[in-house]
């Protein structure tokens, strides 16, 4: 696969874009060092083409767990190419903007209040703006990440490990105002003990408990529970980020299937199908101290998100999407394991079916998978360690992607037996977390 372009033009970034690009888990590092294509010029349904016009099925992340309904939709670029015709911003604000936070308290019982920003990070970082205004303590207890904004990254001012069970290892605090050290601690999901411990060691100054409702691992049979009970106990609100679980499994948060209420939930990425949009919802009570404290932004009123959001609702609601997706990580999972077992090679696969992880349980995993990368690469697929899917796949692709995958398990197994696989790497075995490029 001769994708020259896209390497080249990353070099030509690393030296004027710090980190390459806007998204560590955009980074070619993050694959395949060296010999990823890096860039695309034209992405539709599950299939992307790079600079050199290289064709691919992508089993990477689907525009990292954005585009459920696949790349490019039809009918959510339609509804977005009309907003843009009749003005995509204005002095007034856009009747979709209150359509869409009635959509999503229709959907979430329990919440009575939405607001929008357009990434991920933003939205959790104005979901803990309202919790401290509302519970009137600063102090937080968290699991998993919630991006890149000071208030999560302080949590290494103490202990600069603190964020290394949390999803992206080694996350550095640097710029960070050290005046914010000791605000923020973390516990490992499904240790309500560790939770417990903070409490007893900080309650009174807890106001916000904030974490996934579930990520790699399913909660233990009264683990949310028990966090819920706690966070209503000491007075603190319960934040959940669904930004990556929410519309995967159902259309909704994942919490509406768990049988957990929040006091506040934060939903980005697969709500617009691509396009930036980003929520937070929340009781009517604890959503009105948003109204007490200044957050604001412009391109927070712009009309695409809201209209994409829409049109991606209405489209997962008629095509019952969430079931595709589940299905579709049901079927990538199965195959794995066939051939896993076909050949002997120890895996495990962790996460819910639209977000499907496979980890080599062999020795040197990260080498197993980054060869496994490069020769999937070769026959014309993005692949990373986790699959989020798309209701764009088909059962015909998907059984083509396990097929060619097979040859590759078996050379796997022969390079286990003869003793590593490192000789086989046409490049550097990928990054696992953060790193600092050089
Ligand atoms: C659970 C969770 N919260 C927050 C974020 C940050 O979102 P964004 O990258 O849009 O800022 C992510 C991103 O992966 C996430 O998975």
């Amino acid at each position: 696969m001769d994708c020259q372009k896209g390497i080249k033009l990353y070099e030509r970034a690393k030296k004027i874009i710090p980190g390459g690009t806007q998204l560590l888990s955009k980074r070619p590092e993050m694959y395949l060092p060296g010999l990823w294509p890096s860039y695309y010029s034209k992405a539709k349904g599950c299939e992307v083409w790079d600079l050199d016009g290289n064709h691919y099925y992508d089993f990477a992340q689907m525009g990292v767990g954005t585009c459920v309904l696949g790349y490019a939709d039809d009918d959510v670029n339609n509804a977005v190419v009309r907003a843009i015709s009749d003005g995509s911003m204005c002095s007034l604000n856009c009747a979709e903007e209150v359509e869409l936070a009635e959509k999503l308290i229709a959907l979430h019982p329990w919440a009575g209040m939405a607001r929008f920003a357009r990434t991920g990070g933003e939205v959790c970082a104005i979901a803990i703006r309202i919790a401290r205004a509302y519970s009137k303590k600063d102090k937080i207890a968290f699991c998993g990440y919630h991006g890149w904004h000071d208030w999560y990254l302080s949590a290494n001012l103490g202990d600069s490990s603190n964020l290394d069970g949390q999803l992206l290892p080694g996350l550095m605090p640097l710029g960070v105002p050290r005046g914010l050290k000791d605000s923020i601690f973390p516990f490992g999901y499904n240790k309500l003990n560790e939770l417990e411990d903070i409490i007893t060691k900080h309650g009174k100054d807890i106001g916000v408990i904030m974490m996934e409702p579930q990520r790699a691992v399913a909660p233990e049979p009264g683990f949310l529970e028990g966090v819920r009970k706690l966070a209503t106990k000491i007075g603190a609100v319960l934040i959940f980020d669904e930004v990556t679980s929410g519309f995967k499994m159902n259309l909704g948060g994942i919490h509406l299937i768990l049988g957990v209420e929040p006091d506040i939930a934060v939903f980005a990425k697969a709500l617009g199908n691509g396009f930036p949009i980003s929520a937070v919802i929340g009781r009517k009570e604890v959503m009105a101290s948003a109204g007490d404290s200044f957050i604001s932004s412009a391109f927070w009123t712009e009309r695409i998100g809201f209209v994409a959001a829409l049109a991606t609702l209405k489209k997962m609601e008629k095509n019952k999407t969430q079931a595709s997706l589940v299905r579709f990580g049901e079927l990538i999972n199965k195959g794995w394991k066939d051939i896993a077992q076909k050949h002997g090679i120890p895996i495990q696969i962790n996460g819910i079916p639209p977000l499907t992880s496979l980890t080599f349980k062999t020795e040197h995993p990260l080498e197993v998978q980054t060869f496994y990368t490069q020769e999937m690469l070769a026959k014309g697929y993005l692949l990373g360690a986790a699959v989020y899917t798309t209701a764009a796949y088909t059962d015909s692709i998907i059984a083509k992607f396990i097929s060619d995958s097979d040859p590759v398990f078996s050379e796997i197994k022969e390079s286990i037996k003869s003793g590593g696989i490192k000789s086989r790497l046409k490049g550097e075995c990928k990054h696992s977390g953060f790193k600092r490029l050089v």
